[in-house]
């Protein structure tokens, strides 16, 4: 029995995918939109090789709202949205932020307009850890709560800070609009879902992250020493307040953060809580000399590395404070840091060219 329809944008990238997969072995379908960007359209039939259905995949701009109605109108049983697609390299939103404002912004503005007219009143997005900026500016907010004051650092927080305000005067807009009409309005709800640094892939090895160009975060330039594709890695600074001198993340396991994101809808559709941010992590600090350990022991020899001076616009520590999420969506992390990195390895073993290439043999035949 379909429990609901769900439109993802972005749901051929890194998290749409794996989202798409646990939204599907929750038993809801899924209507996929993306422009393929950055992400390939075999990862359709990965996620059928795992779960054995496929999502609905439809090649569409966001920034397109005629298009998006069209989606909406072929799809009128759709009642909700998660929201992936956007840009999102930091350093890249520094050299182009209009790039950035465009899908980001206004391509969020196209989405809840066509949900607008097609009376599609739940939207999670995918908002980041990156809104806090440093929390380190403030005393007793590491681990960072929710209520920890947002002062992104760069033209991508920037974006993520906008859409998080345009969907929360939307909401509210909205409720109260349907209270003036006499009704409650509880049919209008958003999660604000703030990540922290996603990592790993499935544990079968036929998905995973595929970016399209340069990777920008550690874990898949790991990836890529690991395989010599790069020589090392370069160290983003050791003279950090940390206990080894490097930066401190909270690596979340993809598996955790895309169940995440089905819980957060669940939760939407039967407490109806309005707008709400939660922070997705585990609430566990490592350093970037604690990655390359872990990942070395994965990948079962040194990997090599080199100190470089800090990247610009970097802070000492993003860790989460995710309480709020244990207690009121009752979700908690289940995989370590050292299944993430397990899971990495194996996808990159496994698909040198991403999803360039034919699914792992092993798999195929099982
Ligand atoms: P990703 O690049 O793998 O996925 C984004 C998808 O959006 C891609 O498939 C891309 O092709 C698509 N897209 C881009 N522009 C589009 C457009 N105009 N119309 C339709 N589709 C478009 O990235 P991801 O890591 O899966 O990130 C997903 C979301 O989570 C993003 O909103 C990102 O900002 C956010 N986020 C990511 C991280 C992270 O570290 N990966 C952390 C926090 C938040
Ligand atoms: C992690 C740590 C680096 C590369 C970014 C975005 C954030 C969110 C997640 C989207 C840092 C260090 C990295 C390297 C290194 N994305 N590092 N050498 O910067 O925590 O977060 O991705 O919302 O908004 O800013 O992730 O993976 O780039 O870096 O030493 O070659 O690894 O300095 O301490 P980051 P990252």
């Amino acid at each position: 029995m379909v429990v609901g329809s769900v439109l993802v944008t972005g749901g051929t990238g890194y998290i749409g995918s794996f989202t798409a997969l646990a939204l599907l072995e929750a038993d809801y379908k899924v209507v996929i939109v993306d422009n393929l960007y950055n992400s390939s359209p075999a990862v359709i039939d990965r996620i059928e090789l795992i779960c054995g259905k496929k999502p609905e995949y439809i090649n569409c701009d966001i920034t397109d709202e005629k298009e998006l109605d069209k989606v909406f109108e072929k799809h009128s049983d759709i009642d909700n949205v998660i929201h992936f697609a956007a840009l999102k390299a930091v350093g890249e939103s520094g050299e182009k932020p209009l790039d950035y404002y465009h899908v980001n912004v206004y391509g969020t503005l196209c989405l809840l307009r066509s949900m607008k007219k097609h009376n599609v009143t739940n939207i999670v997005f995918s908002s980041s850890a990156t809104v806090y900026g440093d929390a380190t500016r403030f005393p007793n907010m590491i681990p960072i709560p929710e209520e920890c004051p947002l002062g992104p650092t760069n033209p991508y927080g920037n974006t993520k800070f906008t859409v998080e305000m345009m969907i929360t005067d939307h909401i509210t807009a909205e409720r109260a609009n349907a209270k003036k009409e006499g009704k409650n309005g509880e049919q209008f709800n958003a999660a604000l879902l703030r990540y922290f640094n996603p990592a790993g892939s499935h544990p079968s090895g036929v998905m995973g992250e595929d970016p399209q160009g340069v990777p920008y975060n550690l874990l898949p330039l790991l990836a890529q020493v690991a395989v010599g594709k790069r020589e090392k890695l370069k160290v983003f600074g050791d003279d950090y307040k940390s206990k080894d001198g490097t930066a401190i993340r909270d690596y979340i396991h993809i598996l955790d953060l895309s169940r995440g994101h089905e819980v957060a809808l669940s939760h939407l559709r039967t407490q109806h809580p309005g707008v709400r941010a939660w922070n997705l992590g585990t609430g566990k600090g490592s350093t970037v000399y604690d990655m390359i350990n872990a990942f070395s022991a994965a990948v079962g020899r040194k990997l090599p590395y080199e100190v470089e001076g800090r990247r610009p616009g970097d802070v000492l520590d993003l860790t989460a404070n995710a309480s709020r999420a244990n207690k009121e969506l009752g979700w908690k992390t289940e995989h370590t840091l050292e299944e993430a990195c397990a899971d990495l390895w194996r996808w990159t073993e496994n698909n040198p060219q991403g999803y360039r290439q034919e699914p792992p043999k092993e798999f195929v035949e099982k």
